[in-house]
């Protein structure tokens, strides 16, 4: 029977009762509601709201409680409606009516959130961890390409020479923000919604203060209507899980582009392909296509979350309970991407010489062609002009800019000289783009040694 059995005549249908139970996913939060409880029933005791030793009592069971789900004696019942009344029945089959005052001066409306909010806390910090072990991860490929010459693009065309590691250290600047994202969030998050009760407290002498101090929250919440209502912080997750999602995914779309042989830039190792079951030659870039799918099902999690809120009023509503579905897929969604993501990036293989001869073509050092001349005084549109014919006319006759003779660059402008060679020389180049944040070795590697001593 219910918990609810005194106002009702009837036992809930049992197909309804498996459409309104959430077990099967609120489970895992049963750590942090049975870790809830016993900050909420160490608080009734000590202000005398229940007797000491029930107090005790009850603290006592709700540790055995929880011993006995982690050895695995204790089976949580997939027909209890939820985790809170799951673990209230167990507590009170165990230890009758000293269990049944643990529900005095509360509800399930705080409770939930409370557990939420625990759970949430626990998982943006072991994100923020895997965080930094991606980042960590990407900074030492870095340092092992700090000369490594590519060419950086837009719209996907050649365009200007840089290296490597330039390239993957822009995505420690996502990761860091993302870390920084989810502190922000959990900043935020971080108030003890406990003693909102139903909605509107309690006229028990309640004390909040303890409960925040035991359950390591800043404050209690301010306004009991809110705190039970307030589920801001589960979007604020969402949306930082979406954008790390989308950094992982937009490094997995260059990733696949590296694969193929229109780049060949890397090769990803076998223990991280797959093979075609048709295609002999087949080697495909799988790992990072998933990850790039998978973006799609956390930004959607994020839409459902805040299409689910935008109409409820205060307070509680069953609407509510689709969260948590939400946000635990998202984060079993992006822990696994990240934790495939490491092992693969730590493999994978760089074929320098690949990524060399890709830059030696499309006239990627044209734009230093032109700084050449403004540098022997001509103004940048008109170095602009003269260098975009060089082009035009290298296209025409089948050369690249440092083929043409000297003769041949001095039919468009007598300023040119010998040291036109040197300018354009794509390690030069690379080398002389001392601009702060710019692709230098040594910018970078001073680039890299902010990232380490932020981690
Ligand atoms: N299972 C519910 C949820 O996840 C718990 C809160 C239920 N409260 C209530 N008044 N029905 O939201």
């Amino acid at each position: 029977m219910a918990l609810w059995e005194g106002r009702f005549k009837k036992e809930l249908d049992s197909k309804t009762n498996d459409f309104n139970s959430s077990i099967n996913i609120d489970k895992r939060m049963c750590k942090q509601d049975i870790k809830g409880s016993i900050a909420h029933a160490t608080m009734l005791g000590k202000q005398n709201i229940i007797k000491k030793e029930e107090s005790k009592k009850i603290v006592n069971s709700l540790e055995e409680i929880l011993k006995d789900i982690e050895n695995g004696t204790l089976k949580i019942d997939k027909e209890a409606e939820d985790i809170h009344m799951f673990i209230e029945s167990e507590l009170t089959s165990r230890i009758d009516d000293t269990g049944k005052r643990l529900h005095t001066a509360r509800s399930r409306n705080d409770q939930v959130t409370l557990d939420l909010r625990l759970y949430l806390r626990d998982e943006g910090k072991s994100m923020i961890n895997l965080l930094k072990e991606l980042i960590k991860t990407i900074t030492e490929k870095a340092k092992e390409n700090l000369e490594t010459i590519m060419p950086g693009y837009t719209h996907l065309q050649r365009a200007q020479p840089i290296t490597f590691a330039y390239h993957l250290m822009a995505y420690t600047e996502m990761f860091m923000r993302d870390i920084c994202r989810i502190e922000d969030t959990l900043k935020r998050m971080n108030v003890n919604p406990l003693g909102s009760c139903a909605l509107a407290g309690t006229t028990h002498d309640i004390d909040r203060n303890l409960t925040s101090k035991l359950l390591e929250f800043d404050y209690p919440c301010h306004n009991s209507l809110d705190g039970v209502s307030d589920r801001d912080y589960v979007i604020e997750f969402s949306a930082s899980l979406s954008l790390i999602m989308v950094h992982l995914s937009r490094l997995s779309e260059e990733i696949i582009l590296w694969c193929s042989w229109e780049f060949k830039f890397i090769e990803l190792d076998d223990a991280f392909s797959t093979g075609s079951s048709i295609m002999p030659q087949k080697k495909n870039p799988d790992i990072p296509e998933l990850i790039r799918g998978k973006s799609g099902r956390v930004f959607g999690h994020l839409s459902s979350l805040l299409t689910m809120m935008k109409g409820l009023p205060l307070a509680y509503n069953k609407d509510m309970q689709e969260d948590k579905e939400a946000i635990f897929d998202s984060i079993d969604t992006v822990k696994m991407c990240i934790t495939t993501l490491i092992p693969m990036l730590k493999t994978m293989k760089v074929l320098k010489e690949n990524m060399e001869k890709a830059a030696k073509k499309g006239f990627i050092n044209a734009t230093d062609c032109a700084d050449y001349l403004v540098k022997k005084g001509m103004p940048f549109r008109k170095a602009y002009k003269i260098s975009g014919s060089l082009v035009s006319y290298c296209l025409d006759n089948n050369k690249t800019l440092d083929t043409l003779s000297l003769e041949e660059y001095k039919k468009f402008t007598d300023l040119f000289d010998k040291d036109i060679y040197e300018s354009i020389d794509l390690k030069n180049i690379v080398f002389k783009r001392k601009s702060y944040g710019g692709p230098n070795p040594e910018t970078v590697k001073k680039h890299i040694e902010i990232i380490e001593n932020k981690l």
